[in-house]
């Protein structure tokens, strides 16, 4: 081989790596952010990363950019292992013309996604741009449509992974709102349709990049981030952490690991956990910590609707998600919020074959016209929806109130739920003891003058009415509830239960496709 040929492969190797030159590396780094070659080198399985498209570069030829060519052309992409299972990768260099996107930038892009489609592998996208390369126009546009319908074709077929470690501005938000999660950096990262100059100029108002599409926004308030993450390390770690309970495609089950956690484990603690009180609160996260493999929980959208908790956990090595009602905020009511939320992780969970646990402590919807003008009814029925179309294994353990049209929705026996437990402590009825006693028995209350005569009457009959339904035995003697069981067995009752239901078959009627209430 002649040494000229070499050296030329070398030296335009090393020239790609280097992206928009030593200075544009310097002000990344100064901005504590790393380059796109170093996060994927941090993220993947040491050496295995292959780089495709290298030698690519732009062909616009306005505004100067002809004499501005850079190889790559702002944007990394190939495959790698992660814990030695195959992913697609594209990451955007900032220091490429702000890691704007232009007609070739997006074929990088679109070849990995039809490979990782081929190949039956998750795609993994980090995001860092300034958008739509200006200089090309509409073809940068249709490189954007080129990519969102790819999202959308590879979308319940193979996991999509999203990281936004800087500006993800105007359409290019769609990329990652069209993936299953999405990771972003604190006080590094943005996203917004509409950045602030403009929201000033059409609405007056006057906002920051960090209140108007910082991590803490979109993890605290729209809930269009699943995780906010403190620095790149972690959100690289987060993106290995939701690929270990994800299979590589809906064709495979998620990968079962060996677990030393003991099945048989008991925690007695949990057999006073709910208090006698049935107003009183506790946190379920105890539960769940307590339940499964090795205490390791990861959790979607922790800062976002707490009523309401999801994310993945083990049992017995077997990937499942959890939803959970949580009574230690706002009682564990389902809202808006909450019902879309559980409605997007339990889809999750369906599309990929991952089973389901869920946990019930729910007081009903929460009432209001705040609720009903932002259309619980919809957001409802979209987790109804979720539950009663899901066919993967589904594991139900009502652990106190389970109340009206909130008891159907949560995993109930009649939506599919395959194996439904309740816990001495839970009570299931149309509603509450005290709303339940006004109703009935408001003509009578009323007729009573004396306020202490009143007052004991409404006790007696709330009592007589707790005492005859707030309990599962009337639930468990229709054989609504499997069995009634004692909270401190809850992890091998559930780790059977999963075993049970591992060769589960289930199906859909025939259709084009379902029209979930949106
Ligand atoms: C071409 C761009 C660019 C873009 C940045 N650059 N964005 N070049 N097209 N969209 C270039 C800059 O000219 C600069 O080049 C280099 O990248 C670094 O940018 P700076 O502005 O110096 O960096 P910084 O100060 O960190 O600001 C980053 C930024 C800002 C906030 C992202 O660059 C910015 O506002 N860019 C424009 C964002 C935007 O409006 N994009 C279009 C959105 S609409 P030099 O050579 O000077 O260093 C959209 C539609 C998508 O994306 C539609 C899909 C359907």
């Amino acid at each position: 081989m002649d040494q000229d040929k070499l050296k030329k492969l070398i030296d335009l190797r090393e020239e790609a790596k280097l992206g928009g030159g030593e200075k544009r590396i310097a002000t990344q780094h100064e901005k504590g952010k790393y380059t796109a070659r170093e996060r994927i080198e941090m993220l993947v399985d040491e050496g295995s990363f292959e780089e495709f498209d290298m030698f690519v570069t732009h062909r616009c030829r306005d505004f100067g950019l002809d004499k501005k060519q850079y190889m790559g052309d702002g944007v990394v992409t190939g495959h790698a292992t992660i814990d030695g299972r195959v992913v697609y990768i594209f990451s955007q260099d900032f220091t490429v013309l702000g890691g704007s996107l232009s007609e070739s930038f997006a074929k990088k892009i679109c070849k990995i996604m039809d490979q990782a489609m081929k190949m039956g592998a998750p795609i993994v996208g980090i995001n860092d741009s300034g958008g739509a390369r200006i200089q090309e126009g509409v073809n940068s546009l249709a490189g954007y449509a080129e990519i969102f319908e790819r999202n959308i074709l590879a979308s319940g077929v193979i996991p999509q992974i999203s990281a936004v470690f800087g500006p993800c501005a105007g359409g290019a938000v769609y990329s990652p709102a069209l993936t299953d999660v999405i990771i972003m950096s604190d006080k590094t990262s943005y996203m917004f349709v509409t950045g602030p100059k403009v929201t000033k100029t059409v609405t007056g108002e006057d906002i920051s990049v960090e209140d108007l599409g910082g991590a803490t926004v979109h993890a605290t308030k729209s809930g269009v981030a699943h995780f906010r993450a403190d620095d790149e390390e972690e959100g690289l770690m987060l993106i290995r952490k939701s690929l270990e309970y994800l299979p590589q495609n809906n064709l495979e089950d998620p990968p079962i690991t060996e677990s030393k956690d003991p099945i048989e484990r008991k925690e007695d603690f949990l057999n006073d956990i709910v208090p006698e009180d049935a107003n009183k609160p506790y946190d379920v996260k105890d539960i769940i910590y307590a339940i499964v493999d090795e205490k390791e929980f990861l959790e979607f959208h922790r800062h976002y609707a707490k009523n309401i908790v999801v994310g993945f956990v083990k049992f017995n090595g077997q990937p499942t998600g959890i939803v959970a009602n949580q009574p230690n905020y706002l009682a564990g009511v389902l809202d808006n919020d909450a019902s879309r939320k559980a409605a997007r992780f339990v889809r999750l969970c369906d599309a990929f074959n991952v089973p389901i646990l869920t946990l019930v402590d729910v007081p009903g919807f929460l009432p209001g016209s705040g609720q009903e003008y932002s259309g619980i009814i919809i957001n409802g029925a979209k987790l109804m929806f979720a539950y009663g179309e899901a066919t993967v294994p589904k594991v139900t353990v009502t652990l106190r109130k389970s109340y009206g049209g909130a008891h159907d929705v949560m995993s109930s026996k009649q939506l599919r739920g395959d194996i439904n437990y309740a816990w001495p402590s839970a009570e299931i009825a149309v509603m509450g003891p005290k709303g339940a006693i006004e109703i009935l028995e408001g003509r009578n209350i009323s007729n009573i003058e004396n306020a202490e005569e009143k007052e004991k009457y409404i006790a007696e009959k709330e009592q007589e009415y707790k005492d005859y339904f707030a309990n599962p035995y009337q639930a468990a003697k229709y054989g609504y509830i499997d069995d009634i069981i004692e909270p401190r067995n809850t992890r091998f009752r559930v780790i059977r239960a999963l075993r049970t239901l591992a060769t589960k078959k289930d199906s859909l009627p025939p259709k084009k496709h379902s029209n979930i209430p949106l």
